[in-house]
């Protein structure tokens, strides 16, 4: 049945029967274009590559996803584009090991948002506990606890949920990576921390190093974090956002950071 509906099971199509939708059995990657240029096409593969490994999808042709996203790209003709693509183990009756299962990839192109009112203003994250599993590297399909967190800001009129682990300490954001600027260095969690390897954080790294500025690899508490001097979130579809509020508390005097506002600058250089 599909929602109201009997239907033979096979006239069901088989993208209905993707072990993406029954076990969220796949990864995924999100990436984006400038003025028409791909941004960090070969670093997105790479993780890509790392997370179809993870989970065990094996054989995968990369240089065909690669030819694939940059056809996509080019037939959509958007300039400012968003590209989402995943894998998944493959479309079959439901059971936890599958058979001959043939992986199936899908992708689409969007027009990027439009972010420069965060960029200016800054957007304020409320704090929620990390409820994901134990290997955050592999962008998986699975990501009801980052749907979850996401919703919990959005009730509180945050843009981002900031996850903060059994331990106390802040992981990264539901759909992006973390920083806070204490003493005029960068602290950011490790990336042996349960995170996403962020392509954003990698730049932002690079923008740091550029500029001078120190980079502490090491996980905060939520408290450390509302007493930091400024805070940002890194993610490919916003590149650097600053954060303005955390929890309710008033981050520098609620306007983005001059030390932010430099390392925008500074990584537009990788992009424009
Ligand atoms: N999310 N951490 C998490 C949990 C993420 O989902 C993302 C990105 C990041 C930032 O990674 P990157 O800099 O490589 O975009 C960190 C994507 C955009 C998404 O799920 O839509």
């Amino acid at each position: 049945m599909i929602n109201d509906e009997i239907v033979d099971m096979d006239k069901v199509h088989p993208a209905l029967l993707d072990r993406g939708l029954y076990f969220g059995d796949g990864v995924y990657e999100v990436l984006r274009s400038y003025n028409g240029k791909i941004f960090a096409l070969d670093e997105h593969l790479k993780r890509f590559l790392n997370s179809l490994a993870g989970i065990e999808i094996n054989g995968i042709d990369i240089s065909r996803v690669r030819q694939n996203v940059l056809m996509a790209f080019d037939s959509a003709k958007i300039k400012n584009a968003k590209i989402y693509f995943h894998i998944t183990r493959g479309s079959g009756p439901r059971d936890h090991i599958g058979k001959d299962l043939k992986p199936n990839f899908f992708l689409t192109i969007s027009e990027i948002g439009d972010y420069s009112k965060s960029k200016t203003d800054g957007v304020a994250v409320s704090t929620y506990p990390d409820l994901r599993w134990k290997k955050c590297w592999i962008k998986s399909l699975n990501l009801l606890p980052n749907v979850l967190a996401k919703m919990d800001a959005a009730k509180k009129g945050c843009d981002e949920s900031i996850l903060v682990d059994e331990s106390g300490l802040i992981t990264e954001g539901s759909s992006s990576a973390f920083f806070a600027i204490i003493d005029r260095a960068i602290h950011t969690a490790p990336t042996t921390a349960n995170i996403l390897s962020s392509i954003t954080r990698k730049f932002t790294v690079i923008a740091a190093q550029n500029l001078g500025i120190r980079i502490v690899e090491k996980s905060l508490t939520a408290n450390q974090a509302a007493g930091a001097d400024e805070l940002f979130l890194g993610v490919t579809t916003k590149d650097i956002i600053p954060v303005v509020k955390f929890d309710g508390q008033t981050i520098s005097n609620s306007k983005p950071g001059q030390i932010t506002k430099k390392l925008i600058a500074e990584f537009s250089k990788f992009t424009g």
